[in-house]
């Protein structure tokens, strides 16, 4: 996902532009929001950290770019090229170092497992909009 922080500041089109430019193949993508309840649902992982209701809160307060990415080894790479949650501490030319602002407000969300990436394609997608 692009974060609504990133879509706000107008950083799609570079954000999609450094992902595809690094090998990833779009296969679904669209422009979305979240209700409060999706938030929840998505991040539910880390229900028990104190920042739960701060992150839900942003995730569902703009619109995201919600996609499916496909490359060898995408979920490790995807995540080399975000760079680290917190982006004072991401490296330089990284997605986050380049467009976050804060630990909470950083830009993108990849997938930490080839299993959740499929439990969160699933989420966001229906069959017909996923391309081959
Ligand atoms: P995602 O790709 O979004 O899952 O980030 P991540 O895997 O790098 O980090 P993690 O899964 O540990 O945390 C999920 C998200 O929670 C982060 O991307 C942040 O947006 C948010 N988050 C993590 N730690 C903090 C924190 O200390 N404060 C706040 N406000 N948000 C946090
Ligand atoms: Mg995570």
């Amino acid at each position: 996902m692009i974060k609504p922080d990133a879509v706000k500041a107008g950083h799609i089109g570079a954000i999609l532009n450094q992902i595809t430019e690094n090998g990833f193949r779009i296969k679904a993508m669209k422009l979305t929001q979240l209700t409060l309840a999706d938030a929840k649902k998505f991040y539910e992982i880390h229900q028990e950290r104190p920042f739960y209701g701060e992150l839900t809160e942003f995730m569902s307060s703009g619109p995201i770019v919600a996609a499916i990415l496909e490359k060898d080894n995408a979920v490790e790479d995807f995540r080399k090229l975000i760079g680290s949650t917190n982006p004072a501490e991401a490296e330089e030319g990284t997605i986050r170092k380049k467009f976050a602002t804060s630990v909470g407000e950083n830009a993108v969300h990849g997938s930490d497992s080839d299993e959740n990436a499929k439990i969160e394609a699933d989420f966001h997608f229906a069959g017909r909009e996923v391309f081959g």
